[in-house]
């Protein structure tokens, strides 16, 4: 289930005709990077169930069906992919908490504005920064996301990004987001037999420097860990008080 993207490699992730000739060709389900298994510690604890959720970019993952079975009510889906889109339509028909819609996320102008409470994306963020105009694309799909999201709302980016290539999208002013961030190492990793190191549990946030990234000298137990983003919204009452203590970072 894990398949690596550490590098956009040579195939264009950005483009909807390689991924609607890649769902042609597959078939079947994939998750991208993590199981639903995996995600769910923070999945629940930041978005209730009852949520109005958005999955960007949900292919042809099992992921948004992991979580109706977990209880969550109202999952809307979206991909560039009218292939993927057409197939989970159907596979999940007689699944009324799931709903499919093809659409670009760099466009979303169907939705009204804060229509959601969260957005899951797990590599579509990715998948653009791979594309041609990687910069303005993020930055399109970046400002739609928080033009869905209402005041409060959460939106969580699971990426192998880091924090040097990811937060400078993810923390510009006009979106107002506070910012978690966690770590977890791809499925399947094993420590090495000489790793003495004492693994803090991968569901505390990783403490990071004002700017956002990493503290110097900060290792990595996993080279390929997967990044979770936390991006909390704020409402009128976080932005006031941070305009009185704009330095604290809880979300
Ligand atoms: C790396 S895959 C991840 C799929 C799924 N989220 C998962 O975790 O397995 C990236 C997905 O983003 C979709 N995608 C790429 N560009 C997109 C865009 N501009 N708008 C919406 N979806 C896009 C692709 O079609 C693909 O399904």
């Amino acid at each position: 289930m894990y398949r690596d993207t550490s590098s956009c490699n040579t195939y264009n992730y950005g483009d909807a005709q390689y991924w609607n000739a890649r769902y042609i060709q597959e078939g079947g389900s994939f998750d991208w990077y993590q199981r639903y298994a995996a995600l769910r510690p923070f999945v629940r604890k930041y978005i209730p169930t009852s949520s109005r959720v958005l999955m960007v970019g949900c292919g042809n993952a099992v992921m948004s069906e992991d979580m109706v079975k977990d209880g969550y009510e109202d999952i809307m889906n979206i991909d560039i992919s009218s292939v993927a889109i057409d197939m989970m339509r159907r596979k999940y028909e007689y699944i009324p908490q799931l709903k499919y819609m093809q659409m670009d996320v760099r466009d979303m102008s169907l939705f009204p504005d804060e229509s959601f409470d969260s957005v899951i994306d797990k590599g579509t963020l990715d998948s653009l920064m791979c594309g041609t105009d990687a910069p303005i694309s993020a930055a399109q799909m970046l400002g739609e996301v928080s033009r869905l999201l209402k005041p409060g709302g959460i939106y969580i980016l699971i990426t192998y990004g880091d924090p040097t290539a990811r937060m400078p999208h993810l923390r510009r002013p006009l979106y107002n987001w506070k910012t978690m961030l966690y770590i977890i190492p791809r499925p399947g990793f094993e420590k090495p037999e000489n790793c003495s190191s004492s693994t803090k549990s991968c569901l505390e946030p990783v403490p990071t420097t004002e700017s956002g990234l990493l503290p110097p000298g900060f290792v990595l137990e996993d080279p390929d860990s997967h990044f979770i983003y936390v991006c909390k919204k704020m409402d009128e009452t976080e932005l006031s008080s941070m305009s009185i203590y704009p330095f604290t970072n809880d979300v």
